[in-house]
């Protein structure tokens, strides 16, 4: 009964099905999402945990998983906010199209304030709402430099969200955090990453389920607070 519930975005492959797995395996009630129900639906079932489809880009997804939670379980103790996409490698912004820009904004960047927002009041009814927002060291003001343009923009942007978020809600019980999982060899990072799945998916699952006296509105790698 006092099982927590966690909800995460793109799920079906990479670091989200890693999360998905050590929140599992901490005693969380997982909802694996993704986009595609058959990939979705598959990884679920080999991992053990529940499915429900979710689009983080289309409102009408987000409120149906929103009107799913409420029926099925009245509240949400977890958001991970995972889901992203990185399709701009090799790019430069003065010369990208606008349509790739807005593209990533709206799947790394937006979604996770939409799916954030729409999911607060299910949050609000759990005694430990966590949400942790996965950024990337791509983000971070303090080292901006050239390359992957709008994927840099758009994690600069969720950090931005973060640390609203967390403001917003100071004074109640929900903590918000993001975190940069290093580079890890996922689809998006490449044979070549030097971090492994389990890596990577650490420090979401420790700010996922932090203590009543943990941190919120800060950015972390290695269960470490870092620059934004
Ligand atoms: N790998 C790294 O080195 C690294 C480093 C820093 C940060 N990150 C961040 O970590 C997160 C996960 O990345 P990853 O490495 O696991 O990448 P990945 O293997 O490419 O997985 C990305 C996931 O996001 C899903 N997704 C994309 N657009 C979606 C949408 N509109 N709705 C729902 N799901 C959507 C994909 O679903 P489909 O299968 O349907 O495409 C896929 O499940 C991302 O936010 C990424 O920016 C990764």
């Amino acid at each position: 009964m006092d099982q927590p519930v966690a909800v995460v975005t793109g799920a079906n492959r990479g670091l989200g099905l890693e999360i998905c797995r050590q929140l599992k395996a901490a005693g969380i009630d997982v909802i694996l999402t993704a986009r595609d129900a058959a990939k979705g639906q598959a990884a679920a079932d080999a991992l053990g945990v529940r499915f429900h489809v979710l689009d983080v880009t289309s409102q009408i997804s987000v409120d149906a998983l929103a009107l799913w939670l409420a029926l099925e379980v009245g509240h949400l103790d977890i958001l991970v906010n995972n889901a992203g996409i990185m399709p701009d490698g090799g790019l430069m912004l003065r010369r990208m199209k606008m349509a790739m820009i807005n593209e990533v904004l709206a799947t790394n960047a937006t979604a996770p304030i939409r799916v954030t927002q729409t999911l607060m009041p299910l949050l609000l009814k759990s005694r430990q709402p966590r949400v942790v927002n996965i950024s990337s060291a791509l983000g971070q003001m303090a080292s901006m430099g050239a390359g992957t343009p709008a994927y840099r923009i758009s994690k600069a942007a969720l950090n931005a969200a973060t640390a609203v978020f967390a403001a917003e809600m100071a004074g109640t019980a929900v903590k918000i955090n993001a975190c940069n999982p290093g580079w890890v060899a996922t689809d998006m990072g490449g044979d070549d990453a030097p971090r492994s799945k389990q890596e990577g998916a650490d420090t979401a699952v420790w700010l996922a389920t932090l203590p009543a006296d943990g941190p919120s509105g800060g950015f972390f790698q290695d269960r470490k607070r870092i620059d934004w």
